[in-house]
C-alpha cells in the first residue's frame, strides 16, 4: 500500500478513505445495466440519423485521450505553442483543434458527480456508465468486488475487441503505465483500477483466483492477448519483485512470473519485437513486425519536457503503431492516451501540463499525416480539472506569468493560471496573500502554481469535456453526449460492435469484407496445402 501512495495516481486512494464510499448511495437501478447505456446511445444516433452518410464506413480508428484535457487545458496550451513561437499565442490552432467536427461529453459515472479515470475508461472505451475505480464491468460491480467483476455478465467488451471479433487489429499507446486506468479500459475487467500487479492485489486483501491483476490480463486474457500494439511505461508491473530490470529498476510481482517472457514465449514463432528504449523503437518503426511490446519506463514514462534521450515521445510511439497495425487490409483501432497532463494538474504544475498537451497535439497530427480518408480520429479527455484561466490580461501576455490591467484588491500579482484546490495553496501571513513570483523557483518546471483550497492532490473537474473529430461520420461527433456514447457512435461509423446492428449499410459492408476474407483465403489455400504435404 506504501508504494501505491508514491504513485501520481495516489491522490483517489486519499479521496476515497477521506469520505465515505459513493456506492452507499444507491445508483439509480435501470443505469446499473449496462444495456441501458447502449440503448440512450442508440436512441441518440437514431435522433441525428440524417447526419449519417449511408455508405461511408470508417476502416480504422485512432482515439487520442487527453487525460485531464480540460477546456482551459485546452486554450491555454494553444497559447503556449503560439508564444513559444514568438506569436501572441492565442490564435494558433493545434492541428486537431482544425478537425471539422467538435462535440461536448457529459463526464459523471454511476455513483460519481466527478469522475475517475477508471469510470471514464469504461465509458469511453467500453460504451457503459459504471462505478468509480472499476473498469470494463457493469455498473453492478461496486469498487473492491472481485467477485462481481469475475462474473461474464458483468463483463464489457471495448471498442477495441468488437474490432478484433470483425478481424481487424488493435492496440494502445501511453505515457503512462500500461495497466494504468485509462489503457486498462481497452482490455481490463476489474473491480479496481488500483489491481495493476498481483502484488496489489495481494496487499490490498484481494483473491487473486477472482481478481487476476490487470498485468496478467493484458498478456493473457483477451482481447489484450489479440493486441498487435503496447507501447508506454510499467515494466515493474510484468517483472518478478527478484527481479532487476534493463534500466536497473525492481519488478512488483509476487508470483515469480515475467510477463514480458510470457509475451515473446506465447508469440514464438511468429513476427514479434519486444522494446525498451528509443533507439530499438525506431528500429522497430523501420522494419515493423506483426506484434511488438514497448516498455519505456519502470513505472510512469517521463514529462515529455524532462524526458532523457532514450524515452521516446508519444509521436513516436503513434507513429511506430499505426506502422505496425497498418498491415492488417481490414483495418484497425488504436487507443492513444496522453496520460501525463492529468498528473501535472493534480501537482498544480501548469507548464508541465501544458506542455504533454502540446506533445498530445504532435502526436494527433502524426496520425493525420499517416492515415487517409478512410479513418476515423477521434479526440476527447476523461474528465476535467480545477484549473482556471484568469484575469483581463491584453492579447499575447505571456500564458504562464501574471494577469495584467485588472488589479487584484491586495494589490498583490496573481497568475493568469491557476487552481481551486491542490498541494500549490500557500498559508497567508498575518492574513496577506504572498506574492508567489518572489518564489525562488518561479516559472520552472516544477513551480507549483498557486491554489485556493490546500489539497494534497489537485481534484478532478466536473463539467463537460471537448470531441474532436475528424473522418467518415464525422458528424456523429456534434452536440452534446453522455462519454458513454463516444464509442457505440464511434462503432457505428466503423461497423463494428453492437451499434453496427443498428446500420443498415454494415451488412453490405461486413460481406464485403468476408469476400475479401474469403479471397484472401483461396490465395493462401495452396501455401497451406504445400506446407501440409511436407509435414
Ligand atoms: C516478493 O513477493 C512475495 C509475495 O508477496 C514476498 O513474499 C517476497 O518477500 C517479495 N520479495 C521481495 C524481494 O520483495
Ligand atoms: C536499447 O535496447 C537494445 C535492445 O535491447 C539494446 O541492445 C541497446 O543497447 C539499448 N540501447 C541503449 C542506448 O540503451
Ligand atoms: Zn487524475
Amino acid at each position: 500500500m506504501f508504494c501505491l501512495l508514491l504513485l501520481l495516481s495516489a491522490p483517489l486512494v486519499w479521496g476515497h478513505h477521506a469520505r465515505s464510499p459513493k456506492s452507499a448511495v444507491p445508483p439509480i437501478a435501470l443505469e446499473t445495466d449496462p444495456q441501458y447505456w447502449y440503448d440512450e446511445a442508440f436512441e441518440g444516433i437514431n435522433r441525428i440519423e440524417e447526419e449519417v452518410q449511408y455508405d461511408e464506413v470508417a476502416r480504422n480508428i485512432v482515439m487520442f485521450l487527453g487525460d485531464g484535457l480540460s477546456l482551459p487545458t485546452l486554450a491555454a496550451a494553444r497559447a503556449l505553442a503560439g508564444q513559444r513561437r514568438g506569436a501572441p499565442g492565442e490564435e494558433t490552432r493545434m492541428g486537431f483543434e482544425e478537425w471539422p467536427v467538435t462535440g461536448l461529453a457529459k463526464t459523471y459515472c454511476l455513483n460519481a458527480q466527478v469522475a475517475d479515470s477508471a469510470c471514464t475508461a469504461t465509458a469511453y472505451l467500453c460504451g457503459a456508465k459504471n462505478n468509480d475505480y472499476t473498469i470494463g464491468v457493469s455498473g453492478r460491480v461496486l469498487p473492491g468486488d472481485c467477485k462481481a467483476a469475475a462474473e461474464p455478465a458483468n463483463q464489457l467488451d471495448s471498442l477495441l475487441a468488437w474490432a478484433i471479433e470483425d478481424g481487424r487489429s488493435a492496440g494502445i499507446v501511453t505515457t503512462t503505465r500500461v495497466t494504468h486506468a485509462s489503457p486498462a479500459g481497452a482490455y481490463a475487467h476489474t473491480s479496481h483500477r488500483y489491481y495493476e500487479s498481483d502484488q496489489d492485489v495481494r496487499e490490498m486483501g484481494a483473491d487473486l483466483e477472482t481478481c487476476p491483476d490487470i498485468a496478467y490480463q493484458l498478456i493473457h486474457s483477451y482481447p489484450g492477448n489479440q493486441f498487435k500494439v503496447i507501447l508506454g511505461g510499467g515494466r515493474r508491473e510484468f517483472r518478478p519483485n527478484t527481479t532487476i530490470d534493463e534500466e536497473g529498476a525492481a519488478g512488483r510481482r509476487g508470483d515469480g512470473r515475467d510477463l514480458v517472457q510470457e509475451w515473446e514465449g506465447r508469440l514464438e514463432g511468429q513476427d514479434h519485437s519486444y522494446v525498451w528504449n528509443r533507439t530499438a523503437l525506431l528500429e522497430a518503426t523501420e522494419n515493423p513486425p506483426e506484434y511488438l511490446l514497448g516498455l519505456f519506463e519502470s513505472g510512469h514514462m517521463q514529462y515529455q519536457a524532462e524526458a532523457g534521450p532514450e524515452e521516446p515521445t508519444l509521436e513516436e510511439m503513434t507513429t511506430a503503431a499505426i506502422k505496425v497495425l497498418s498491415s492488417n487490409p481490414r483495418g484497425f483501432v488504436l487507443f492513444v492516451e496522453g496520460g501525463r497532463i492529468d498528473h501535472a494538474h493534480h501537482d498544480n504544475l501548469a507548464l508541465l501540463a501544458l506542455d504533454e498537451t502540446v506533445a498530445l497535439a504532435a502526436a494527433a497530427a502524426a496520425a493525420e499525416r499517416l492515415l487517409q480518408a478512410d479513418s476515423l480520429l477521434l479526440l476527447t479527455a476523461d474528465h476535467s480539472h480545477v484549473f482556471a484561466y484568469n484575469g483581463y490580461s491584453p492579447r499575447g501576455n505571456d500564458i504562464l506569468g501574471t494577469a495584467q490591467t485588472y488589479e487584484a484588491l491586495d494589490k498583490l500579482p496573481y497568475m493568469t493560471l491557476s487552481y481551486t484546490n491542490g498541494p500549490g495553496a500557500r498559508a497567508h501571513i498575518d492574513g496577506v496573500r504572498p506574492d508567489v513570483t518572489k518564489d525562488s523557483d518561479f516559472g520552472s518546471l516544477h513551480w507549483m502554481s498557486p491554489a485556493d483550497v490546500p489539497i494534497e492532490w489537485e481534484t478532478h473537474g466536473g463539467e463537460d469535456v471537448a470531441v474532436f473529430a475528424r473522418g467518415p461520420q464525422q458528424k456523429l461527433f456534434t452536440g452534446l453526449y453522455e462519454q458513454s456514447a463516444i464509442p457505440h457512435r464511434a462503432a457505428y461509423a466503423a461497423c463494428v460492435g453492437p451499434a453496427a446492428e443498428k446500420r443498415a449499410a454494415c451488412k453490405a459492408y461486413r460481406n464485403r469484407s468476408s469476400q475479401t476474407r474469403l479471397r484472401d483465403t483461396l490465395m493462401v489455400a495452396p501455401v497451406l496445402m504445400a506446407m501440409y504435404r511436407y509435414t
